[in-house]
């Protein structure tokens, strides 16, 4: 970043990373620790209104914690989350979360397997709603956005069947669909193409920019392929603080960042392979890393 807090090649204001430049969340001091292990440490971090993040780190680096605190499902033991302006998050409800505007999605998905694709985007939408009862109807404009959602995960011709036929990237993708019919302002992914296809990875990275028009997402994404391809800006998470932020392109030649990631593998192979194993750097990148030499 530049002094004027810009990132170099980019051109966007640090804080102020797309959107209309204000913060829909921010994170100040955060800590939390188990059992005297720092997790987040004293961690600053904030997205703009209309941005797409993506939140990268070794493993441990405390990525998946941090989302636990935000949804609450984590307390932590310093620091504070504001989301939306001055809500503060901590100890609310999950329904009461998802009237707020955050819409978080796990790695397993929590898809209901008996039920069609159809029903079950209509049982998130009567969650957010509190349409309790299977003959309550719902209204014109829920049964309309969860028409609009099927188009948007590609899920139209298939919503008479039932979720467990679903491919392993088709129920990540109904997945979101439920979180979208609940009208997240926030959407939380953690690692969303885990385990997919190419070809599912890249329509998934589709799909979140075009939910990312309207909306915040936060991506936690091992996939270093898939964030070099989708991804304007990256923060970099390790040991709970934030080592790097800005363009894939400035962080991967971050040494900072090549050294964390260096020293997470040396104990599994020794080398700066292992590294571009993990993604961060590119393989043809890879003997430069292991003599030292400036860029990664
Ligand atoms: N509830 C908990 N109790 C104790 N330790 C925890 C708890 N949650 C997380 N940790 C520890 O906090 C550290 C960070 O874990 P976290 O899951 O946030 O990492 P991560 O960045 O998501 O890693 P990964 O990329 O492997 O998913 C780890 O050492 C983990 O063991
Ligand atoms: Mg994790």
């Amino acid at each position: 970043m530049t002094q004027n807090g810009h990132y170099e090649g980019a051109s966007i204001p640090a804080g102020k990373l797309a959107g209309d430049g204000r913060n829909i969340l921010s994170v100040e001091k955060l800590t939390i620790a188990f059992d005297g292990f720092t997790v987040l440490d004293n961690l600053d971090f904030s997205i703009g209104y209309g941005e797409m993040r993506f939140l990268i780190g070794p493993n441990g680096a405390g990525k998946t914690t941090l989302l636990d605190v935000i949804t609450g499902k984590s307390k932590a033991n310093d620091g504070s989350v504001t989301f939306d302006g001055d809500l503060d998050l901590s100890r609310r409800s999950e329904h009461a979360l998802v009237k707020l505007g955050i819409g978080r999605k796990f790695q397993t998905p929590s898809v209901y397997n008996s039920l069609t694709i159809f029903q079950n985007l209509e049982a998130s939408a009567r969650f957010r709603n509190r349409i309790i009862g299977l003959f309550r109807p719902m209204s014109r404009a829920i049964i309309q956005r969860i028409h609009e959602t099927l188009e948007l995960t590609g899920l139209t011709d298939r919503q008479e069947q039932n979720a467990g036929i679903l491919s392993h990237g088709e129920r990540q993708w109904l997945e979101i669909g439920m979180l979208l019919v609940q009208e997240p302002k926030l959407l939380l992914l953690d690692e969303p193409v885990a385990g997919m296809t190419r070809r599912e990875r890249d329509r998934t990275g589709q799909l979140l920019q075009d939910i990312a028009r309207d909306r915040s997402v936060l991506v936690v994404e091992h996939d270093m392929d898939f964030v070099r391809q989708f991804a304007r800006i990256v923060t970099v998470l390790h040991q709970g603080k934030v080592l790097s932020e800005g363009t894939m392109g400035i962080v991967q030649q971050d040494p900072q960042v090549v050294r964390a990631y260096l020293g997470r593998s040396r104990g599994q192979t020794g080398t700066a392979a292992a590294a571009a194993g993990e993604g961060i750097l590119p393989a043809r990148d890879v003997s430069t890393a292991t003599t030292g030499e400036s860029t990664i």
